[in-house]
């Protein structure tokens, strides 16, 4: 008798393993390196679940590089990815929002790596207090430096259109890491119970059009008039807002029900508040490749930007490609009012 196996688990070794021979003469590197950050993801769960019985919450008291208040997880998360991303020795160097400069990792069994990795260890951090959904953002570049020689900051001052790969972990109701090499957006969930990633959402297409809009609407006033007339818009259509003050939860329901999210400048923040290295550019590989659209709020592809600086911040608008596109319409229409 035939047994089918249509209902067999599939877990996310298995899965980059298989991913990574169809689309690549693959060495295994890349592979060994998604398999450093999902252990580290697993630990980076098992922390956020229990943070409310240990003496973990909380700020740790200091202010990171891009002068946000450091919670005590960020910290914790921060340290874990490096001493994961040490295991196989497939990473150079890393770059992380919670530090000042890149860390370059001791070499193991004199491998030469290849790939640099980036990362916001936790993302919505003010969300940890009151048990609200956080996220790790990760992506990985090819290293252009000389192998022979040390790392250099151009390593990681790439554009996002170098990217190899980029993900999301998002620590919600459930535990979810979704990640593309450039061929497509696969989600896994976290099954606890065997402490394993099962693929769980293949093939992520994000909905064309969508009926929410996220957007810290308090700086509704800081906005310039094309985003308020943006604004105005989504509430005359009678849009759901929809703003859970961590990116990754945010864009991750819109990756599923079709929305916007929209972070413009304000004057607090004249370049727009979300960090292009650590933020904007993996969540703008994973929304193309799923077939949305990143944007800045001056319309400039979010890929496309050049990178100048390890903390450098930039405006997003990401989401369905409708409803970027409408959001385009807008500020084309209104900028040309105002000149
Ligand atoms: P982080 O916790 O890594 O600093 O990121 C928080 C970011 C982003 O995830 C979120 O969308 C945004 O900051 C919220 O900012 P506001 O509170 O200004 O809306
Ligand atoms: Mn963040
Ligand atoms: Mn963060």
């Amino acid at each position: 008798m035939e047994t089918s196996n249509r209902n067999r688990i599939i877990t996310l070794d298995e899965f980059i393993l298989k991913q990574q021979k169809e689309y690549t003469s693959s060495t295994g590197e890349l592979t060994n390196l998604l398999r450093d950050i999902g252990v580290a993801a697993k630990i980076i769960n098992r922390e956020v679940n229990k943070a409310g019985l240990v003496n973990i919450l909380g700020v740790a008291g200091a202010e990171n590089e891009s002068g946000d208040t450091v919670q005590k997880l960020d910290i914790y998360a921060n340290d874990k990815l490096i001493e994961c991303l040490g295991n196989s020795g497939e990473c150079a160097a890393i770059a992380s929002e919670e530090l000042e400069n890149f860390v370059a990792l001791p070499p193991v069994a004199k491998k030469k790596p290849k790939y640099v990795v980036v990362f916001d260890p936790l993302d919505g951090s003010s969300n940890i207090d009151v048990n609200v959904s956080v996220g790790t953002i990760f992506s990985i570049y090819r290293r252009i430096s000389d192998p022979a020689g040390p790392i250099t900051i151009d390593d990681f001052l790439q554009p996002g259109t170098s990217l190899v790969a980029a993900g999301y972990v998002l620590y919600g109701t459930s535990t979810i890491l979704v990640y593309t090499t450039g061929h497509g957006v696969n989600g896994f969930t976290l099954d606890p119970s065997i402490g394993e990633f099962c693929i769980s959402h293949r093939d992520i297409k994000i909905p064309e059009d969508g009926a929410y809009y996220a957007v810290n609407q308090g700086y509704y006033l800081k906005f310039d008039l094309e985003m308020r007339r943006y604004i105005d818009h989504c509430s005359d259509m009678n849009f759901g807002l929809r703003y859970i003050g961590s990116m990754v939860s945010d864009i991750h329901r819109i990756m599923i029900q079709g929305g916007i999210f929209l972070y413009p400048h304000t004057r607090k923040y004249p370049k727009g508040k979300l960090r292009l290295l650590y933020e904007c550019n993996p969540m703008a590989m994973i929304v193309e490749q799923a077939g949305g659209i990143a944007i800045t709020c001056n319309l400039e592809r979010i890929l496309d930007l050049p990178v100048n600086d390890l903390h450098q911040r930039a405006t997003i608008s990401i989401g369905s490609p409708k409803m970027v596109s409408e959001m385009k319409a807008f500020v084309e229409k209104y900028s040309a009012v105002k000149s």
